[in-house]
């Protein structure tokens, strides 16, 4: 009985082997999603079927060699556009509401229309907001933890802008780069991060 068992595994594992056609699951993923799905208002059907150079990079199977995730972070840090009047913080009150809008992008959203950072979905950032995701770090006390000098202003702008720009392959969106958010917008999240007088900082 024992001899059959191992008998009928072998088969199976070499029937398995023999006949397994190797199918190109991303190709029929992108046929998929044109046959059955529809661009409607802010949903653009391409940008779910093309990816850039960095979000091929970053879907392919098994680990990016150490020279490839330093030309993604060169690569992605040359995108960051910072403040033009060289002003990082803008208005924390203003900001808590962003983090809190997870709203944009959406079929249902007009196309233009404005679109928030949903940072509350992926880290905790203040005290009073409960409901939080853990995929980010907790970034309460940010600003006491990191102080306000001009390195850690441009470090923070440009994880906002585009978190690759630090680490490669990052599951943060890339809000300044996607053209998520505005400029005036990532004021006011620095000013949530970064103000001492904010509540992140109390
Ligand atoms: C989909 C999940 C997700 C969302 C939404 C998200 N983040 Fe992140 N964030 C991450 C992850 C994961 C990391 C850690 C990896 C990294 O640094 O890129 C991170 C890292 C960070 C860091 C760096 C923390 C450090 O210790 O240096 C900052 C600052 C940050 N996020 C701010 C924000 C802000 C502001 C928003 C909203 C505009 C936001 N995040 C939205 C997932 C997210």
């Amino acid at each position: 009985m024992k001899k059959l068992m191992v008998l009928i595994a072998t088969i199976a594992a070499a029937g398995c082997s023999s006949s397994t056609v190797e199918k190109d699951y991303d190709a029929e993923v992108v046929r998929l999603i044109n046959s059955d799905f529809k661009s409607k208002g802010s949903v653009q059907i391409e940008k779910f079927v093309q990816q850039d150079e960095v979000q091929k990079l970053c879907s392919q199977d098994g680990e990016l060699s150490q020279d490839a995730l330093a030309s993604i972070r060169d690569s992605q840090m040359k995108t960051v556009k910072y403040p033009a009047d060289d002003q990082y913080l803008g208005d924390w009150e203003k900001g808590i509401k962003i983090a809190n809008n997870g709203k944009g992008g959406q079929f249902s959203d007009k196309p233009g229309s404005v679109s928030g950072g949903n940072c509350f979905g992926c880290h905790q950032i203040t005290k009073e907001e409960v409901a939080f995701g853990t995929m980010g770090p907790s970034l309460y006390q940010y600003g006491k933890l990191r102080g306000n000098s001009k390195e850690i202003y441009q470090y923070t702008w440009a994880k906002i802008y585009n978190a690759q720009a630090s680490i490669a392959c990052s599951n943060m969106p890339r809000f300044g780069h996607a053209g998520i958010l505005t400029e005036e917008q990532i004021k006011d999240l620095m000013a949530l991060l970064l103000d001492p007088e904010s509540p992140t900082n109390k």
